[in-house]
């Protein structure tokens, strides 16, 4: 049976993303499972993946990008227990999802409670685990405290926004004006950075118990100084650097530590979403049952702005490095 694919057979703009036709369906090797993708998210960080500068990604061309999926188990390897045909399953794959089949580790699939929507269960795997680790593991947010999301009418900051407003957070979330009401509506004040100084804004409501902060650069000493004493600056990204923009990601981060032991009564960390499923499989497991859990329950509702097919994955990331979605895009794999 033949499926399609996008790949990409060199990193470049949108445009190296191509709809290509395999003949054959893949067959598990032991530990195994073929998957059925559902759905899968089109996001920044997939543009990273694209253009060959994701932070630590090793693979080169040709390959298909798809940092995450939701799919049903379709065939299973040689000594696969514990999983059944049919069953809706997650991972966060990095790369390769963006694929109507496509073969993972069994060891790392996350069952999906039936009866959730695919497009917003993927929703939860990559922007979602990134917000609620950030929020509960690296800044150990606590109710009632006040917190800074820049790019708040993002994936990312929208699941923030969403998981902030679950422990009744003070929120402030940067956000250029078209997304003004997004902002607003998800309970934190908007700050048009284009407009606003975000640093003064906040400091004169007291600074913050939490940054967020993936833009980078002079960003994250800005970000830094909007900290209360006591107070943590989560460093995530560097999409400044990514659009071109200058900055030095090594540097940036090596700042980051810096400040992170001078004694300054005020902590500053970095995170990233790789990095830490390697050294906890067991808490990205854990995180993303409990953000299906929420998902199930209606107490976080993923903002999809767009649901696009796997054909219209270069539109996508024209839209997405225009800064055009409000909230995220989720390409839909299968109906
Ligand atoms: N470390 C990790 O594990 C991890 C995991 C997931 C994502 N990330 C990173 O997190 C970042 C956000 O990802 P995402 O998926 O949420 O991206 P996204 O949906 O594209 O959202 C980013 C938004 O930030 C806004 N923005 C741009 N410049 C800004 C500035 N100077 N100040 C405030 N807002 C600004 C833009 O919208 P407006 O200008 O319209 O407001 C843009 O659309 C990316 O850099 C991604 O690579 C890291």
């Amino acid at each position: 049976m033949s499926y399609k694919k996008v790949i990409l057979k060199e990193f470049g703009g949108p445009e190296v993303l191509q709809v290509v036709t395999e003949e054959h369906l893949p067959e598990p090797d032991a530990g195994e499972v073929r998957v059925k993708v559902l759905a899968t998210s089109a996001t920044f960080t997939d543009t990273l993946v694209r253009k060959g500068i994701d932070y630590g990604f090793k693979e080169t061309p040709p390959l298909s990008p798809g940092y995450d999926m939701v799919g049903v188990v379709d065939k299973l390897g040689a000594g696969v227990s514990g999983l059944n045909i049919g069953q809706m399953v997650a991972d966060l794959t990095v790369w390769g999802a963006y694929s109507q089949y496509m073969l993972r580790p069994a060891s790392g699939l996350v069952s999906v409670p039936a009866g959730l929507d695919p497009a917003e269960a993927v929703s939860m795997v990559l922007s979602y685990v990134t917000a609620y680790q950030m929020l509960h593991r690296v800044a150990r947010i606590r109710r009632w405290q006040t917190i800074l999301v820049h790019g708040a009418g993002g994936a990312v900051g929208t699941a923030l926004l969403q998981l902030g407003a679950l422990l009744d957070l003070t929120m402030y979330g940067t956000a250029s004006a078209a997304k003004r009401d997004l902002v607003k509506g998800l309970g934190a004040t908007h700050i048009d950075y284009a407009a606003e100084d975000f640093l003064r804004r906040v400091q004169a409501g007291g600074g913050c118990d939490a940054v967020f902060d993936f833009i980078g650069g002079e960003h994250f000493k800005r970000s830094f100084q909007a900290l209360k004493k006591g107070g943590v600056l989560v460093a995530y990204g560097f999409y400044d650097n990514a659009m071109g923009k200058g900055g030095n990601v090594v540097v940036d981060f090596a700042k980051v530590a810096l400040w992170n032991i001078l004694p300054n009564g005020r902590r500053a960390r970095t995170y990233s979403i790789g990095d830490w499923r390697k050294k906890h499989p067991d808490w990205f497991k854990e995180d993303l049952a409990a953000l299906f859990g929420l998902l199930a329950e209606g107490r976080v509702r993923p903002v999809i702005a767009r649901r696009m097919k796997l054909e219209e994955a270069a539109e996508a990331h024209r839209l997405i490095e225009q800064a055009a979605v409000q909230g995220r895009i989720v390409l839909v794999v299968h109906e």
